[in-house]
């Protein structure tokens, strides 16, 4: 893909280092860009794997940021094509970090708009759209699914309401500024973890349940996604001049119970636990949802188990479990 100057295309990725954003990095350089990633502290060895992707060398820079410095942004974004916004606290227990992704947001548009950027792929999440308690359960979830503001806030989900309010700040000051936003919206994100810190998602989803120190698991459904799907759909609506709004990035709608036998068939040395922590109640039903938006655009996603199975595999290799033996036949 080139530039509108000719050029190899320059595009700033802002939260570089985080799970999302190193993966994207890596996309970005496998496909030809010159990429600009954005780190608090760029030189902190949490960032370090970034500068080992191929193509690093000759084509990444990273630049200092924080979504409530301005004037960093504006540096990072100076002569930028393109901006991928990932940056974000997560947290769900911290209501004054609600602030920071909802300014930060309005900060990282405006600063894109200021420095001529046109286009903007913004990463929010599913947290945006399923936190609404008077949904049918036979709807079908798709773009045009939010999350029930009022609802986040009494159930005490700071980051769903965050990540809703940010999303709709996005979009009203891309409208303002004339910047061109496009929404990737992706749910529970798995996979392999390029950057050596463990991730909160993967920690509570995954890591503790194979170290066997959740003796249960809770009676609910959960939407799944590869860490590489979510990176190549930022691409793909970048790079398709036609796309315009959300895209839902959602792998798979699975029960946990599912998502337990899968483990345990992947892995069956590990004490992983059969227990749910509700029995008596009703089963909750796996919810239908829909993915057209980015299939039309050609999107193809990674089967859940293959998924988790890189995940692990991934969490093996970094230390973060005990290295067991794996069952290769149930994949
Ligand atoms: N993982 C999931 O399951 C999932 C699902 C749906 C959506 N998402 C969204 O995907 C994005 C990336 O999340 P992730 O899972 O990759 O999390 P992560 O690994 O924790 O990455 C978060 C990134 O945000 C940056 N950040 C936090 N506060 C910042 C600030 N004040 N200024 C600048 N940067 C800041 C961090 O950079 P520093 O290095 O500077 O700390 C870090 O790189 C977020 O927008 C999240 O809401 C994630």
């Amino acid at each position: 893909m080139a530039s509108l100057a000719g050029e190899l295309p320059l595009v700033c990725v802002t939260g570089a280092g985080g799970f999302i954003g190193s993966s994207l990095v890596k996309e970005l350089l496998q496909r030809g860009y010159v990429v600009r990633g954005t780190a608090r502290n760029p030189d902190d060895r949490k960032n370090a794997h970034l500068h080992s992707l191929d193509g690093a060398k000759q084509r990444l820079s990273l630049y200092h940021a924080d979504v409530l410095d301005y004037e960093s942004l504006r540096i990072a974004f100076s002569l930028c094509d393109g901006v991928f916004h990932v940056a974000s606290p997560i947290s769900d227990n911290d209501p004054e970090l609600m602030a920071v992704a909802i300014e930060g947001t309005k900060n990282v548009i405006n600063a894109a708009a200021d420095m001529g950027v046109q286009r903007v792929v913004f990463t929010s999440s599913y947290g945006a759209v399923h936190m609404n308690p008077n949904r049918s359960p036979d709807q079908v979830v798709d773009e045009s699914c939010w999350s029930d503001l009022e609802f986040c806030l009494k159930t005490k989900n700071f980051y769903c309401y965050a990540k809703t309010v940010a999303e709709k700040t996005a979009m009203e000051e891309a409208s303002k500024r004339g910047i061109q936003l496009l929404v990737i919206v992706p749910s529970l994100t798995l996979g392999e973890m390029l950057q050596p810190t463990l991730h909160l998602g993967i920690e509570l989803f995954i890591a503790s349940y194979m170290k066997g120190t959740k003796k249960t698991y809770p009676n609910t459904v959960s939407g799944y996604v590869d860490v590489q799907d979510v990176a190549r759909a930022h691409v793909l609506v970048y790079e398709t001049p036609a796309a315009h709004g959300r895209y839902l990035c959602i792998g798979e709608v699975v029960h946990r119970s599912e998502f337990i036998q899968m483990m345990r068939e992947l892995f069956p040395q590990y004490p992983i636990t059969t227990r749910c922590k509700d029995d008596n109640a009703p089963r909750a039903k796996p919810y239908k949802f829909s993915t057209q938006r980015l299939q039309a655009l050609g999107m193809k996603f990674t089967p859940l188990k293959e998924s988790l199975h890189k995940t692990v595999v991934c969490l093996q290799a970094q230390g973060h479990i005990p290295k067991l033996l794996h069952n290769k036949s149930a994949l």
